[in-house]
């Protein structure tokens, strides 16, 4: 997502070249979204896929309209001009075309549904990603940031291979219902922003360090008084990461992979040297003494969407 869209500058070459480190350290499981960039993440992944296809899992997801000429729901652009949804089968058809055609792929490994649709049954969005499995242009389906229910009742049509929600040492609601559900169903649970959006890695100690353009200045949590008082969450993360000799970003990735093999951690970065201390994380062993130290930072300030967008989490 970073490469392309929401945080600061993108830098195409740059990008490529993590790209291509990436496949080298074996870290082959590529997330992209439609809507990032509005398929200008899926248009920069195309050239290093006609060149390795077969070495990449590779996700892409739709439901977050981001043209909004393409909704079927005109009422919905005019009442909620700022995050629109749209699960109609339609609609996802009609994106997961645009997403082969702008990855030059004659099949997605892993396709999500990105929001859950209010104005949809679930049941229909899922019969038509189902269809989409039985004419093999998809692999195996998702879904991001849904409900417990809708998570089974979209399982009981197709099984869910995962279900992608934010979770990190700063981000924990998946642990109440989702996680639980996943064990029961044997479905994988994908953790995205498992940095914090970065801010867990300790390199964002004020506003200032972000972009002006950058979307997590809109982000609650982000906003310079809630981002004062956070940083005693990244203290802590850089204390454990200091009894390591490790990074911070390495103990937060450690954290999400101690927990099971059922949890994915897709960490994000445009920069080679991020990529490999990320990838470094899968030699870190926490003590069961830092897990409990890690465990218990208390939630941080601020939510973690803006207030529009988290009407769409949960359903
Ligand atoms: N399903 C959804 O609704 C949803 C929502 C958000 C994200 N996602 C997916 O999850 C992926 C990851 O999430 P994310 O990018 O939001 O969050 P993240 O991985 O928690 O954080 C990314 C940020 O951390 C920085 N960073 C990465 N590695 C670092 C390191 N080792 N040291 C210091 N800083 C480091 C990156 O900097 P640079 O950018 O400068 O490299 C970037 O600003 C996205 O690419 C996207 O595919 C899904």
């Amino acid at each position: 997502m970073g490469m392309s869209w929401a945080y600061g500058a993108p830098n195409n070459e740059e990008s490529h070249r993590v790209l291509e480190r990436a496949l080298e350290l074996g870290v082959n499981h590529w997330d992209t979204a439609d809507l990032y960039g509005a398929g200008a993440n899926e248009v920069l992944l195309a050239p290093i896929l006609a060149k390795h296809r077969d070495k990449v899992f590779l996700a892409t997801k739709f439901g977050n309209v981001y043209d909004r000429s393409l909704t079927s729901h005109q009422d919905l652009v005019e009442q909620n001009a700022g995050w629109i949804v749209d699960g109609t089968p339609r609609y996802l058809r009609a994106r997961c075309e645009d997403s082969l055609r702008r990855l030059g792929v004659d099949a997605i490994d892993l396709y999500y549904q990105h929001r859950v649709d209010p104005r949809v049954p679930i049941e229909e969005t899922w019969g038509e990603m189902k269809r989409l499995v039985e004419e093999g242009k998809v692999r195996n389906l998702g879904i991001s940031e849904a409900s417990a229910e809708s998570l089974r009742k979209a399982h009981a049509v197709h099984p869910v291979a995962a279900i992608q929600s934010e979770y990190s040492l700063w981000t924990r609601d998946p642990e109440a219902e989702i996680l639980p559900t996943c064990r029961e169903l044997g479905i994988k649970f994908v953790a995205y922003s498992p940095l914090g959006r970065g801010f867990l890695t300790g390199t964002i100690q004020s506003v200032d360090d972000l972009p002006q353009e950058d979307w997590r200045r809109s982000n609650p949590r982000f906003q310079e008084e809630a981002l004062a008082e956070n940083l005693r969450i990244a203290d802590k993360v850089k204390e454990v990461a200091a009894r390591h000799g490790a990074s911070p970003a390495q103990v937060a990735l450690a954290w999400l992979l101690a927990e099971g093999e059922y949890i994915v951690p897709i960490p994000g970065t445009k920069r080679v040297k991020y990529l490999e201390d990320n990838a470094g994380a899968a030699s870190v062993e926490l003590s069961s003494d830092d897990i409990a130290m890690l465990n218990s930072i208390q939630p941080p300030v601020g939510t973690r969407y803006p207030e529009a967008m988290m009407g769409t989490l949960n359903r």
